[in-house]
């Protein structure tokens, strides 16, 4: 039997640090209903300390996922984060806590200002002891270990496994590493720290270089039975390793690695849609495993290949992934059942009667004008119907007047939470800019529109555009909306209020709790 290489998913926390792709409360809950249909061994939650939002989710996700994996929340090595991260776990069925203190040369000098390599070693210890007191399953971090001597490495951890650490993490924080060098590193580790062997060795890469995928499986070889990651790759920076291409490795790999791992991979289309979705950053077409071309032949050559034998050219079959290329084409004739049915294959399970029908609704109207709904134009529907729900402002119609030599004018008609419908029309440099300028005049929330973008969905002329915008709030934060209709003009407007609804979420919440310090950073 091979080794079990536990997947340690944190989309939740490093994957949040992605600028622009904070998520909700309950987005949190739709993807970590998502993971746990992965099977992966452990989600880490977010940061509790960084503020109110993260210590409740924190909380509510450990609920939510029962004794079906471990819920971890990250730290600094101080004692409050501690604290507030075992008080946010505390009716977890599995809590661990995950603390730790930089390092590198670069880290104590600098981000420590000055710190000795001895006092970040005394305080990363003591952390772990601190976070023994809560919890059984504490997990520490050396961040930017990619870049620390190795032996400052093997003190480090040395003192932490003394310590009581159950988990030891190398980052390469920076994703500075070579493949090779950080094997020997791994290596190194196993060699020269006693009772490592009684500990789980964890590896934490970042795609600075573009080798967060080949870093991980260096880690692996070499001793790591733990893999950090994100769904497609999210994260600071360039990102995170990306849990499909890191499991696939290990799946199609698993002698040479001594290795498997127990994730149910044929959830990796839906769980890298949904995250898409909920956070606006598109997949690229050439993503590995889950891009939309990934599994796509246009060369005469390749497709004559595949027609003889997909294994000439497809090392995966994409059902194996979840992105099967099935074209079940729906239709307006298309009953319930078969809608129903067809949403299940896609993932979309557990559906409540009520928001069936209202979904149903939403596809006949779609039927009735593209003729042909294909499984992405579901995926975009059921997108769409998800940002509506509990939304602040919906927008209820739209119309537009422009073309040469017009001046562009947009009506738009917006009801609000508490059932307000207000009508406004306003003139503006081009359709988009007139309707926005119109919607501004109904929310009035300051902010500024820092991207558009316009994908089609589908293919042909009636095809659904899908639209991403970024607003950016007064405060700097930044806000994502999507939305998506065959009249682009319509994604463009349902798309910019998803955006603002974001933004006025957020503002909503209650800015400062009991668990929040004031010199806590958002983000580690
Ligand atoms: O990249 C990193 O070092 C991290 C740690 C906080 C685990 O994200
Ligand atoms: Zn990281």
């Amino acid at each position: 039997m091979t080794r079990k290489i536990h997947i340690f998913d944190t989309t939740l926390r490093d994957g949040e640090q992605s600028p622009g792709a904070s998520m909700n409360a309950q987005e949190k809950l739709v993807i970590t209903r998502q993971l746990l249909r992965l099977g992966v061994d452990v989600i880490e939650a977010g940061f509790p300390a960084s503020s109110p939002g993260d210590f409740d989710s924190v909380r509510d996700i450990a609920e939510l996922a029962g004794d079906a994996c471990v819920v971890c929340g990250l730290t600094r090595a101080v004692e409050r984060d501690i604290d507030s991260c075992a008080d946010a776990l505390k009716y977890a069925a599995r809590p661990r806590i995950h603390t730790g203190i930089g390092v590198s040369p670069q880290h104590l000098k600098y981000k420590f200002k000055n710190m000795t390599l001895e006092e970040a070693i005394d305080q990363g210890a003591a952390a772990v002891r601190h976070a023994r007191k809560y919890v059984h399953d504490v997990e520490f971090y050396a961040e930017d270990a990619g870049r620390a001597p190795y032996d400052d490495l093997v003190r480090m951890i040395q003192a932490v496994v003394n310590a009581g650490a159950t988990v030891v993490n190398i980052p390469d924080t920076t994703g500075y590493s070579m493949p090779w060098e950080f094997g020997a590193r791994i290596k190194y580790l196993m060699e020269h720290v006693d009772g490592i062997e009684d500990v789980c060795v964890s590896v934490h890469c970042h795609n600075d270089l573009g080798l967060a995928t080949a870093l991980s499986l260096a880690g692996v070889m070499n001793g790591a039975t733990q893999v950090e990651c994100t769904i497609n790759g999210l994260g600071e920076r360039a990102g995170n390793t990306a849990m499909e291409e890191v499991v696939m490795a290990i799946k199609m790999h698993p002698d040479e690695l001594d290795a498997h791992t127990d994730i149910n991979t044929v959830e990796f289309g839906h769980a890298s849609r949904l995250v898409s979705s909920i956070t606006g950053f598109n997949v690229q077409p050439n993503k590995a495993i889950v891009g939309a071309n990934a599994f796509a032949h246009s060369s005469g050559i390749h497709q004559d290949g595949v027609i003889k034998n997909r294994e000439t050219y497809e090392i995966i079959a994409p059902e194996e992934v979840g992105v099967s290329g099935s074209q079940i084409v729906l239709t307006a004739r298309s009953g319930h059942a078969a809608l129903r049915k067809r949403l299940e294959d896609l993932g979309y399970t557990d559906i409540s009667k009520d928001k069936f029908e209202l979904i149903h609704a939403a596809f006949l109207d779609l039927a009735d004008r593209k003729k042909e709904v294909y499984d992405d134009d579901l995926h975009s529907l059921m997108g769409e119907q998800d940002r509506n729900e509990n939304a602040i402002y919906k927008l209820d119609a739209v119309q537009i007047s422009c073309g040469h030599p017009l001046v562009p004018t947009a009506t738009v008609t917006m009801t609000d939470a508490e059932g307000n419908t207000s009508t406004v029309c306003e003139t503006g440099v081009g359709p988009i800019d007139a309707m926005y300028s119109a919607i501004n005049k109904v929310v009035r929330a300051e902010n500024d529109l820092t991207e558009y973008s316009v994908q089609s969905v589908t293919r042909g002329i009636n095809a659904l555009g899908e639209v991403t915008v970024r607003i950016k709030a007064p405060d700097g934060a930044v806000y994502i909306g999507r939305g998506s209709h065959d009249d682009i003009t319509v994604s463009s407007g349902r798309a910019y209020v998803n955006a603002l609804n974001r933004m006025l979420e957020q503002q909503m919440r209650e800015p400062v709790s009991d668990h929040l310090e004031e010199d806590v950073p958002k983000h580690i």
